[in-house]
């Protein structure tokens, strides 16, 4: 299915005079793009959602439209019922299966209707999952009234209405006494049960998780296989049960899993686990081990969890992060916010370019419920605990996100999203761009054709239309050609210019395109009838 394409037939013109433009594409801009939603309801996000047999359900039904909305379904399975003020599903799905579901949303100016499925088996989160990180806003600074904070900034901004729903802490829940003198971080690591202690910043999990869920909302908790986590808080190591218990029993969505000092311990033959080596094979081992110790943790419990994996890439993880029940998995070191290697300096971080253009060796393995990660989108108000806008500049945020959601990539937000400008969230709430990453096939895009800094991507999405990103790397603004032998389609294609949700032309053999340095063309291609 995943097909590359040689570049023999692909027309690519780089621009350097005057602007050559045979569509009717602008070039991106820091224009506001998306579209208003309307005031009618419409309905939003995933169209397909996995739950283990006998876990407890929790969905909310995202969507836009005037309040009051009164929200129905029918053909719910037993165990499940819908609130129909709030649009949150809850209850337990005893009989493994396929249930089709139409969901409704009714206000004062309308009413949307729209198929869903609930699939009851082994596999969770069976699009990629959307929400909220708390590291590149707050790193060390992260406490419970900030993630609080930052589930009402999800609802009172919209973000809810489109499917944005988890909201994870990171590093620094946890008690520190290497990296910080904040006296609230100095207590115990463990009870004497060994049980791990949150920080005095955190005075009440199951609170927090609770209020979480109050909203509508996921939560989602950080740890580390090794003694200490990333940044030298406590760890899981010898605690991966019992961890995974609390985090349950607290009422947790999500685990995201980081190696950091893990090394030690893998490079310790008293330590009784497999250690790290120059044979590939071995080093392999010894870095599933601990990933597929918590990944069987977590799936003991009687609640889904989604499950991260961070260990940046190694050992070829996308070969193996499904096989230990891993959702995602990171495939390279931290992301910030630069475009490419050269605005970095020494830095050994990674940029978007470098990431979001180098995945075609992990795409294969993105299907529902396993995904590629190239980390938390860098957009908005980061700054790692000093708060500053992105450096990218718009026409690199718009490449960003459009080349996520082609990659089948989980939509983390980094920023702090009671800092949201207009720009940042209507980049952020395009319903169009976003069913691209949600689509239920969960194919990470296909690379079909590159040529100095251009570069064209395909995703086939599960209407049988297919996404297309037109990417200019370089300086200069440029034409981009999507030809249909390249792009594995033929006949008329309707092209919609998937940001300003608006059908373009219908063309036969290819679309032609200018686009922004550092821009996108973003387009669906919906074959006419
Ligand atoms: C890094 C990880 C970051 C963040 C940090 C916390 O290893 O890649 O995303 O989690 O640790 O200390």
């Amino acid at each position: 299915m995943k097909k590359k394409v040689t570049v023999a037939f692909f027309t690519l013109l780089t621009m350097t005079g005057n602007v050559f433009s045979q569509s009717s594409v602008d070039s991106l801009s820091a224009q506001i793009l998306t579209p208003t939603a309307p005031l009618s309801p419409r309905i939003n996000g995933a169209k397909v959602f996995g739950v283990r047999s006998g876990s407890p359900v929790f969905y909310t039904v995202a969507a836009t439209g005037v309040r009051p909305m009164t929200f129905s379904a029918s053909g719910l399975p037993d165990g499940l019922s819908l609130d129909a003020k709030t649009g949150i599903i809850t209850g337990s799905i005893s009989k493994k299966g396929t249930f089709p579901v139409v969901l409704k949303a009714k206000n004062a100016k309308g009413i949307a209707i729209r198929n869903f499925k609930i699939i009851v088996g082994e596999t969770i989160a069976l699009t990629p999952p959307m929400g909220w990180n708390s590291w590149n806003a707050y790193a060390g600074q992260v406490s419970a009234d900030k993630v609080k904070r930052a589930a009402d900034a999800m609802v009172n901004s919209g973000l809810i209405n489109y499917g944005w729903s988890y909201v994870n802490i990171d590093d620094y829940w946890e008690n520190n006494h290497t990296k910080t003198k904040d006296p609230k971080l100095q207590g115990d690591f463990r009870d004497a049960e060994g049980n791990i202690i949150p920080n005095g910043r955190f005075p009440d999990m199951k609170g927090l998780a609770d209020y979480i869920h109050s909203k509508g909302l996921k939560a989602g908790l950080y740890s580390s296989p090794g003694v200490l986590t990333c940044g030298e808080c406590a760890g899981s190591w010898q605690h991966e049960m019992q961890d995974a218990a609390s985090f349950a029993n607290w009422g947790f969505d999500f685990l995201k899993y980081d190696w950091c000092s893990y090394t030690k311990i893998a490079s310790d033959s008293t330590q009784g686990v497999p250690m790290l080596s120059k044979d590939k094979t071995l080093d392999s081992i010894a870095r599933v081990y601990p990933y597929d110790l918590m990944g069987k943790a977590l799936r003991a419990q009687k609640r889904d969890i989604v499950f991260s994996l961070c260990q940046y890439g190694k050992a070829d993880v996308w070969k193996w992060g499904a096989k230990v029940n891993g959702t995602y998995w990171r495939i390279s070191g931290d992301l910030v916010d630069a475009w490419d290697k050269a605005e970095l300096g020494t830095s050994t971080h990674k940029t978007v370019s470098d990431v979001g253009f180098n995945m075609e060796k992990c795409s294969p393995y993105s299907n529902p419920g396993h995904y590629n990660d190239p980390d938390m989108l860098v957009i908005g108000t980061v700054g790692w605990g000093k708060p500053r806008p992105t450096r990218l500049t718009p026409d690199e945020q718009y490449a960003h996100i459009s080349l996520w959601c082609l990659l089948s990539a989980p939509l983390m937000l980094g920023c702090d999203l009671e800092k949201l400008d207009t720009f940042t969230l209507n980049l952020i709430t395009n319903d169009e761009v976003i069913d691209i990453d949600q689509d239920p096939l969960a194919v990470s895009a296909i690379w079909v054709a590159s040529h100095d800094s251009l570069e064209v991507f395909k995703k086939p999405l599960e209407d049988g239309s297919i996404a297309v990103g037109l990417f200019n790397r370089g300086i200069n603004k440029a034409v981009i050609t999507a030809n249909w032998n390249d792009l594995g389609i033929a006949g008329k294609q309707t092209v919609r210019d998937v940001w300003r949700q608006k059908d373009l032309m219908v063309a036969t053999n290819s679309y032609q395109a200018e686009v922004a340095p550092h821009g996108v063309v973003l387009l669906r291609l919906i074959p006419k009838k």
